[in-house]
C-alpha cells in the first residue's frame, strides 16, 4: 500500500527507474513497457552482485542505495524495486532515503493487495529465494490484511540458476519443479505467488504441473497495473510523447546481453555502469 507523501514538483516525462539484482527484473520492465508504452524506462541490473537471494540484508541495502543514487541522478520520477529479495531487504530504507525525490514502489505490496481482494479465507502458496522466504515479509503483510489467508511458503533456490543457465526448456526443469511443488508446504493451495522476478519464465510449466487448477500469480503484471494506478493517481503519466529506454548493468558480460531477450522479450543493449569505482 502506498503512503502518499509530498513529492517535489516533477517533470512527468522523466523515466520510471527499475532495479534488480540482475536481468530477471526485466520481466517487470517488460510488463511495464507493455502496459505503459508511453513511459520511459531506466533499468539497472546489479549483475556484479547477483544473486541477491543468498546475500545478507545489510549487503543488499548498501547496493540498493548506490543504485538509487544512479536513478535519482537521472531524475527518475518513480523508483520501482523490481526484485523480491531487494524489496524484502531494502524497501523501507530506500523509501526513507529517497524521501520526496521520487515515488518508491516494491513488487510485494501490489501482490498482497491483489490476494487480499481475490483470495480471502484461502490457502495461498508462495515460492521465492531464501532471502524472500526467510524474511517472512510476505507472511507479515498477509497477516496484517486480516483476510483469513493462510500463506504457505517455500524457498526454491534451484529455480534461479536453472532459469539463468537456460535449463528451463528440457525435462530437468519438470523434475525440479515437481520436486518443489509436490512438497507438503504447498499442499492444497488455491493460488501460488511467483515471488521472484525469474519465475514468470517458467509459469507455463508451473501451470502444467497444477493442470491449471491453481491460479499462478505473476507479480510482473500485477505490479505494472499498480504502477499505472500510481501514475494516474498522482498525475505523473508522461504525455510528452518523448520516450526512451536505457539499460545499465554493474558488470557486463555478453551472456547477460544475450539473455535479455529471454526476460524482456526483445534484445536490449546493456551499458556498463560500475557501482564502485
Ligand atoms: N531478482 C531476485 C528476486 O526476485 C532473484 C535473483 C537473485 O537472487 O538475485 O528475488
Amino acid at each position: 500500500m502506498y503512503t502518499p507523501t509530498t513529492i517535489s514538483r516533477v517533470d512527468t516525462s522523466n523515466a520510471i527507474g527499475l532495479f534488480d539484482s540482475g536481468i530477471g527484473g526485466l520481466t517487470v520492465a517488460r510488463a511495464v513497457h507493455k502496459l505503459l508504452p508511453q513511459e520511459s524506462i531506466i533499468y539497472f541490473g546489479d549483475t556484479a552482485h547477483l544473486p541477491y537471494g543468498d546475500k545478507s540484508t545489510a549487503a543488499i541495502q548498501a547496493y540498493a542505495i548506490k543504485i538509487c543514487n544512479v536513478l535519482l541522478q537521472q531524475n527518475c520520477k518513480v523508483i520501482l524495486i523490481a526484485c523480491n529479495s531487494a524489496s524484502v531487504a531494502a524497501y523501507d530504507l530506500v523509501k526513507e532515503y529517497v524521501g520526496s525525490r521520487a515515488r518508491v514502489m516494491n513488487v510485494i505490496d501490489p501482490m498482497i493487495n491483489y490476494i487480499g481482494q481475490v483470495h480471502s479465507k484461502q490457502k495461498v502458496g508462495l515460492i521465492g529465494t531464501k532471502q524472500t522466504i526467510q524474511s517472512n515479509v510476505y507472511k507479515k503483510k498477509v497477516d496484517e490484511l486480516k483476510a483469513g489467508i493462510q500463506l504457505q511458503s517455500l524457498a526454491t533456490p534451484l529455480l534461479v540458476p536453472m532459469i539463468e543457465e537456460d535449463f528451463f526448456r528440457n525435462n530437468i526443469r519438470e523434475g525440479i519443479i515437481e520436486a518443489y511443488l509436490s512438497r507438503e508446504e504447498l499442499n492444497q493451495v488455491k493460488a501460488l505467488i511467483l515471488g521472484c522476478t525469474h519465475y514468470p519464465l517458467i509459469k507455463p510449466s508451473i501451470q502444467n504441473y497444477y493442470k491449471n487448477a491453481v491460479e499462478i500469480l505473476d507479480s510482473s503484471e500485477i505490479v505494472a497495473q499498480s504502477l499505472k494506478g500510481l501514475l494516474e493517481m498522482h498525475n505523473l503519466t508522461n504525455k510528452s510523447g518523448k520516450v526512451f529506454q536505457k539499460f545499465y548493468v554493474s558488470d557486463f558480460t555478453q551472456s547477460f546481453e544475450t539473455s535479455t531477450k529471454l526476460f524482456f522479450g526483445q534484445h536490449v543493449h546493456l551499458e556498463h555502469y560500475p557501482l564502485w569505482e
